[in-house]
Order: structure tokens, then sequence, then C-alpha cells
């Protein structure tokens, strides 16, 4: 982002801010004309400025859109998202994490796409990322755990989502082991954690999230129509999806925090709170494994407790259904 425009938004969206023209550009000690460049730039962002009868200006209104100067304003994260890679059209962020993860980028990089043409789900599925119609978004994570403890940082987004949703817009997210989250029975939003670790030492995690944020059901792909759901779809109105993202980012940022210090346990009480599959006979499939029992608990390292044949079995992973 140019930081000319950068710095003229900011010293508009100061609290109690009031600049003429003239005054904003003698603060920034440019022309006129370059201002007024900055402005038409930042129009064309989708920004619109609005002037009282004093002709100091305001800001009337801000794009709905993935850019950083939308992400960064007002975000109260420490680390996550203060390296921000923000694309329009990408194949998948998570690939893009990865190759930037290999190349030493920082724990708490964030990379975000307006739309993702090779989105990926779980189990090699596809992932549908429509433009503009959700948050489309990795952060880089370097956990110091062994690899089979990664799980958690599934446990630790989904419950980051649920307390985001439900906060912000009142809306009651269940979820479903490892890492659905879910509102009314429909999934609203995928986690998809990407690894790169030795026997005993994770070098990173890409953790992808995908958030259906403003999809109506017209929106979705016919075969996804019955099973999915949006934030939209769920409030009944149009949902701010930067100040989601923001709220989301910080809440992640402050429960992965907790997760690096003290482990899973103290965020357990808040996911089997939510959990779908506790208590239930399920069915747990994970590559030629499958499980069948009731499930009882969630194992502090983030595996599925699954009480079978007399047996507790902790599962690491898989992909649950309910019987
Ligand atoms: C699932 O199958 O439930 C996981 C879906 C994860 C989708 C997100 S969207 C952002 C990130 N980039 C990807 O390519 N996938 C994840």
């Amino acid at each position: 982002m140019d930081p000319l425009a950068d710095e003229v938004l900011s010293l508009i969206r100061r609290p109690k801010s009031s600049f003429t023209l003239g005054e904003l550009a003698d603060s920034l000690k440019i022309s006129k004309y370059r201002l007024h460049r900055a402005l038409d730039d930042l129009r064309a962002l989708g920004y619109q400025f609005g002037s009282d009868t004093n002709h100091h200006l305001h800001l009337a209104a801000s794009p709905d859109r993935m850019i950083d100067m939308e992400i960064l304003s007002g975000l109260k994260t420490r680390t996550f998202a203060r390296h921000l890679h923000c694309y329009r059209k990408i194949g998948s962020t998570n690939a893009t994490a990865v190759e930037l993860a290999e190349a030493g980028a920082p724990e708490g990089t964030v990379i975000v796409a307006e739309e993702q043409t090779k989105g990926r789900g779980r189990l090699g599925r596809h992932w549908h990322s429509a433009p503009g119609m959700g948050i489309w978004s990795s952060v880089i994570m370097r956990p110091p755990v062994p690899p089979d403890e990664v799980t958690g940082l599934s446990l630790v987004t989904a419950l980051a989502f649920a307390e985001t949703a439900e906060s912000e817009l009142s809306v009651q997210v269940q979820l479903k082991w490892p890492n659905d989250c879910l509102i009314d029975g429909r999934k609203v939003c995928g986690i998809l954690i990407e690894l790169s670790a030795e026997s005993d030492r994770v070098h990173y995690a890409v953790c992808g999230t995908g958030i259906n944020v403003s999809q109506q059901r017209k929106d979705f792909p016919s075969a996804l129509r019955k099973t999915a759901t949006s934030l939209s779809l769920a409030t009944g109105g149009p949902v701010d999806r930067l100040a989601f993202y923001r709220a989301f980012l910080y809440r992640l940022e402050s429960l992965y925090n907790r997760f690096r210090r003290h482990g899973l346990l103290p965020l357990l009480p808040g996911y089997r709170e939510r959990s779908i599959l506790i208590g239930k006979k399920v069915t747990v499939r994970h590559g030629r494994q499958k499980v069948t029992g009731t499930a009882i608990a969630i194992h502090e390292t983030g595996g599925l407790v699954v009480r079978a044949k007399g047996k507790e079995i902790v599962l690491h992973a898989g992909e649950a259904t309910l019987r």
C-alpha cells in the first residue's frame, strides 16, 4: 500500500481529527496536488470522503475489502498479521503460507485473499472460496510442541472462531472434532493445518481458516447448499467481514499464546462445552483405520477419546461422523 495514502487515512481516522484539505496537506508536508492524488487513489480503492460546512474532511465509507489498511486499522494483535500479505486472487493462502514459512517468515505472518482459485480443504477436497464472500486466511505458527500435539492448533482455532462469532454476533457455534465449526448443524468455518516437522519438533504449522461470511443459499454450489451456512445466514443480516476478521485474529492470537504457554488443558472446557461429539456414538475414519464407539472426552493433546469395545482409544486425527 502507498505509504502516503496510509498516512492520509490514519490522520483522517484519528479521533476528533478535523482537517481542511490545506491543513491536511500541511500536516503531511505535501502539496495540495499530491494530496488530491492520494485521495483519488483511496477513492479508487472504495474509500469515500465527505466534508462539513467548515470544509473539514471526514471518512464517509471504507471499502469492504481484504486490504492491509483496512485489516490493520484498529487491529489489536501484537504479532498476528504484523507481517501481512493480502491478495485479490490467489491459488491457496495455505500454499503461499507454506512457501513463505519455508523461506523463514516469522510466526504470526498472515496471508489473506479475497478469492482462492485452488482453495484446499481437508482430505484433498476443494474449498469453495468465492470472491468477497468470506475470510480465506492462513497464519504461520511455530509452536513448541511435538507433531502429535498439533491437532491442538485445530482446536485452538475452532474455539477462537466460536468465541468470536458468539461475542461479536451472538450466534451459537457447535464444534465437531477436530476442526469443523457449525451453526445449526451446517458448516460455517473449516480449518486446515499443514505441517512441516521432524519426529519430535514442529518447524512450522500453517493454520488455514475458511469462514463463510456473506453467502446466501444460492451463492453456495448446489452440492454444499444443504450442509453449508454463512455468518450472514445465521444472523439474518449483513456482517462486517473486516471487523469480524480483526476480532478473530485477536482472539486466535490470545488463545494461541495460552496454548503455547500452558498447553491445551485450560482451553478444553470451552471446546468441550461446544462439542457435538462428546457423549455420542461416533465413527472415526483415519486412513484405513475405522473406530466406532462413544466419544467420551477430548484429550489434553487434542485427540478424541473414544470408548470402543471396553477400551479407551485416543485418536489424534480423523474424520468423525455421528451414528
Ligand atoms: C476443511 O476442509 O474443512 C478445511 C477448509 C480450509 C479452508 C481454508 S481457506 C484458507 C486456507 N487456504 C486454503 O487453501 N485452505 C484454507
